[in-house]
């Protein structure tokens, strides 16, 4: 077979793929975790950077108590500052309905309310019970309905409890159902710790999937046990679509012990290159994004496209093998 004949029955025999969707939730969950302030200044250039990668949402900050998290005390400057970019959905976390009249003050597009599937998460990272913060959603959609701001919600520890352990999979499907009932659009599960399994990933997505669409349910994997990518894969098996990820791996909740990075967004957006399922990310302008973190927050960071190179970086053939 000559090279433009091959090239032509790959093309055909190729797979078609559906879009992946990546949220990018390093201006979050990326920096919430970070030791080091970063400068209001320095948030909205990096916002505004990933704004022009093809993303079509953005997690890019959160309206929680200034003690919980220093890290992200200026929402406010943050959300009014940044540059609004067409197509580009700009969501904020809320825990409460102090965060949503935050949030909303400073035009966000979204809110992410989060709750634990374990209580004694919720209890450390919101500081008040699965129940109290179920009251708190409510008085939320109802602060919010008719503004036309998204709400999304997220079921935290929905795989697995750094306290708790296993996490019973009938309760995760009872607060999606709760989170739905109360009339919020999207769901999200979170991995909160990287205690998922691929098998695990696929039962539930299946399960949640019988009861909202693919368009309505986002996974958020940690790599905490090197599992992330392998569980992104699972879940799109078995029909996600929207997942979150986070610019050089950064992330973590400072209240869940063992915390490490959430699944970094360039690792993911190669994988899906190399296998042909779209994204319409610019990887190289992640990958000059990424590789500047470690001069911003002062260490290294756990990505490894960023270190290896994609596939197609190669090198140079040595001078010793060209004389063999
Ligand atoms: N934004 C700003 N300040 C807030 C706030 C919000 N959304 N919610 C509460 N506060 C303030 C209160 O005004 C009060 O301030 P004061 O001490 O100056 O009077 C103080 O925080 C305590 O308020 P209270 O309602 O008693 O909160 P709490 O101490 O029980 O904490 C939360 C509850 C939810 C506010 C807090 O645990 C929190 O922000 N958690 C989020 C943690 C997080 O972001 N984790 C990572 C993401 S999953
Ligand atoms: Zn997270």
């Amino acid at each position: 077979m000559n090279d433009a004949s091959h090239a032509m029955s790959h093309a055909m025999s190729a797979p078609h793929f559906d879009k992946l969707i990546v949220q990018e939730v390093a201006p979050r969950d990326g920096l919430q975790i970070e030791p080091t302030w970063v400068d209001t200044a320095d948030k909205i250039a990096l916002i505004n950077a990933l704004s022009t990668a093809g993303f079509t949402r953005i997690e890019a900050g959160s309206f929680v108590s200034p003690k919980a998290i220093p890290a992200l005390r200026d929402g406010e400057a943050v959300f009014q500052q940044i540059g609004r970019h067409p197509g580009v959905i700009y969501v904020a976390l809320v825990p409460n309905l102090k965060g949503a009249e935050r949030a909303l003050a400073s035009r966000a597009d979204e809110l992410n309310l989060v709750m634990s599937a374990s209580q004694a998460h919720n209890r450390a990272n919101m500081r008040m019970s699965c129940e109290s913060s179920l009251i708190a959603f409510g008085d939320i959609v109802r602060h919010v309905q008719g503004s036309g701001v998204l709400l999304n919600a997220t079921v935290a520890t929905a795989f697995g409890c750094p306290f708790e352990g296993r996490i019973d999979e009938d309760r995760v499907i009872g607060i999606v159902d709760a989170y739905r009932e109360m009339g919020i659009e999207s769901v999200t599960l979170a991995d909160t710790t990287g205690m998922a399994n691929p098998r695990q990933v696929a039962r539930l997505v299946a399960r949640v999937l019988e009861r909202l669409p693919a368009s309505a349910l986002t996974l958020h994997f940690h790599n905490t046990r090197g599992l992330g990518l392998a569980n992104v894969l699972a879940a799109y098996d078995a029909g996600a679509r929207r997942f979150d990820a986070a610019l050089g791996g950064l992330g973590g909740c400072p209240f869940a012990p063992g915390a490490s990075g959430n699944i970094c967004t360039e690792d993911l957006v190669n994988l899906c290159d190399e296998m042909g399922i779209p994204t319409a990310i610019d990887l190289e302008k992640l990958l000059v994004l990424s590789r500047a973190l470690p001069a911003l927050l002062g260490h290294d960071v756990p990505g490894q496209l960023a270190k290896a190179g994609r596939n197609r970086d190669l090198h140079a053939v040595p001078e010793y093998v060209l004389q063999i």
